[in-house]
């Protein structure tokens, strides 16, 4: 491991890891999770090249592609029940994500998907269009949106309203819940009992909620007629022993906020600023953009988020002792009780498994890219959440002038130095 290329090296991240560690755990620890968040390429690289499995006190990161998949393919060793900590109280109940392996996630990860199937990919595409035109339709005559809060944002919660079935009483409040709950769920690694109160006070509002949406819809004549998720899933009439019931309906559908929300505004915020850093690649992508078959533009898509995701480490806790990448040099025994950092946002600059990876290429394979997910907790919502993305940017990109603007003005501005709240872009005439 010792022989990685000098330029691969030169930032010494992990010796100067294993330095401050020698000294203070908690302080290495502090440095580790400042660079993953703001040096994640060169960290990466480093790890990729000299530790690609790195063991701390704390957490393991595994870096390389083979090994980051299989952590994700094997979800019966490396489990989802951190998450299962944090968000079946929040909703009252379990959700699929939380549960490995079990008849519930089964049957239910089969439900979702027939209930998001990709023959929706057309209408979800078409609702986004026309609500991302009006969004910028009205920003143009000022020269400039706040391409979060003025068209990401309203687009999410307008597929939210019209698609799942779930407007909340307001889209601030539906943000606020999904916001409050991902934070604890995806982001609270110390386990800050502040964040998980929060987390369990926003998903009882959140579950009060739905359950009173769902009743009146019950009582309503409404939905025999409508296409939306929620009244799918009110529709379906499940035999008794499958344990399909309107509380199982409720969590799925709060399921559906957050797992779509913050990834979309995210992954839209963070691809963008990458195709407009890149002049020629922005000059492709609005002609591609101009092409009503998408497929050539979503080759834009996904490689500008391959070079910023906004999901870098997906998490999983080891349930019993086992050696990863065995047989290989870089074995590594991870011990049961470990929290692992898949880091999917390495697995994806790994040269092994992505052809020369720092070049911009929207040819690549699918099989390349893992921005939603790998193995059995898989993204359910891929096709509509994938269509959301896509379509937004392109109806964005398309626009003439579009255009980073300096800081402080073009810097994003993050809640919780995660999720972008603000980012300002220039649109239209130079001049306007
Ligand atoms: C219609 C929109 C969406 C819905 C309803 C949705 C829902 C879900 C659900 C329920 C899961 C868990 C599946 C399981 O446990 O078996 C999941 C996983 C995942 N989703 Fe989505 N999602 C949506 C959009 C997105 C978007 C836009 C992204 C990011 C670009 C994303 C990224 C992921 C990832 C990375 C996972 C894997 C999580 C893990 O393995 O821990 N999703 N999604």
């Amino acid at each position: 491991m010792g022989d990685a290329p000098r330029h691969l090296t030169a930032d010494g991240y992990v010796d100067r890891y294993e330095a401050a560690a020698e000294g203070d755990p908690l302080q290495a620890l502090a440095l580790l999770a400042g660079w993953l968040r703001t040096e994640w390429r060169p960290l990466f690289a480093e790890l990729r090249a000299r530790r690609p499995i790195l063991s701390t006190p704390a957490f393991t990161v595994v870096t390389r592609f083979s090994d980051v998949s299989e952590v994700l393919r094997n979800g019966d060793i490396f489990t989802v029940s951190g998450y299962a900590a944090k968000l079946d109280p929040a909703l009252g109940a379990p959700v699929m994500l939380t549960r490995d392996g079990t008849p519930l996630n089964w049957r239910e990860k089969g439900l979702m998907q027939v209930m998001l199937p990709p023959e929706d990919v057309p209408a979800v595409r078409a609702l986004v269009a026309e609500t991302a035109d009006r969004a910028l339709d009205a920003a143009a005559p000022a020269g400039r949106i706040d391409a979060v809060g003025e068209l990401f944002r309203p687009v999410c919660t307008t597929v939210c309203a019209e698609y799942f079935g779930f407007p909340g009483p307001d889209p601030g409040t539906l943000a606020r819940w999904s916001r409050t709950i991902m934070t604890d769920v995806t982001a609270n690694l110390a386990g800050d009992p502040a964040v998980h109160a929060a987390s369990l006070e926003a998903g009882r509002e959140m579950m009060e909620h739905l359950r009173g949406a769902l009743a009146d819809r019950r009582a309503g004549d409404a939905e025999a007629r409508s296409r939306d998720v929620f009244a799918r899933l009110l529709r379906t009439a499940l035999p008794g022993e499958l344990a399909w019931d309107d509380d199982r309906t409720a969590v799925n559908v709060a399921g559906l906020l957050l797992g779509f929300l913050e990834n979309a505004v995210g992954s839209m915020t963070h691809l963008v600023r990458q195709i407009l850093l890149r002049p020629e690649i922005h000059r492709a992508a609005a002609l591609a953009a101009a092409d009503p078959d998408p497929a050539e533009f979503d080759g834009h898509v996904w490689e500008a988020l391959r070079f910023d995701p906004f999901l870098k480490v997906i998490t999983r806790v080891c349930a019993r002792d086992h050696v990863l990448a065995a047989g290989t040099p870089r074995e590594t025994a991870v011990p049961a009780g470990t929290l692992v950092l898949a880091a999917v946002a390495s697995a994806m600059f790994d040269e092994t498994a992505v052809p020369e990876p720092d070049l911009f290429r929207t040819d690549r394979p699918p099989h390349t890219r893992l921005h939603f997910g790998h193995g059995p907790h898989a993204c359910v919502g891929v096709h509509p959440g994938a269509a959301v993305i896509s379509e937004t940017v392109r109806r964005l990109l398309a626009r003439p002038g579009l255009r980073l603007l300096d800081p402080p003005d073009g810097t994003v501005v993050r809640d919780r130095d995660i999720f972008p709240d603000r980012f300002w872009l220039g649109i239209g005439d130079r001049e306007g």
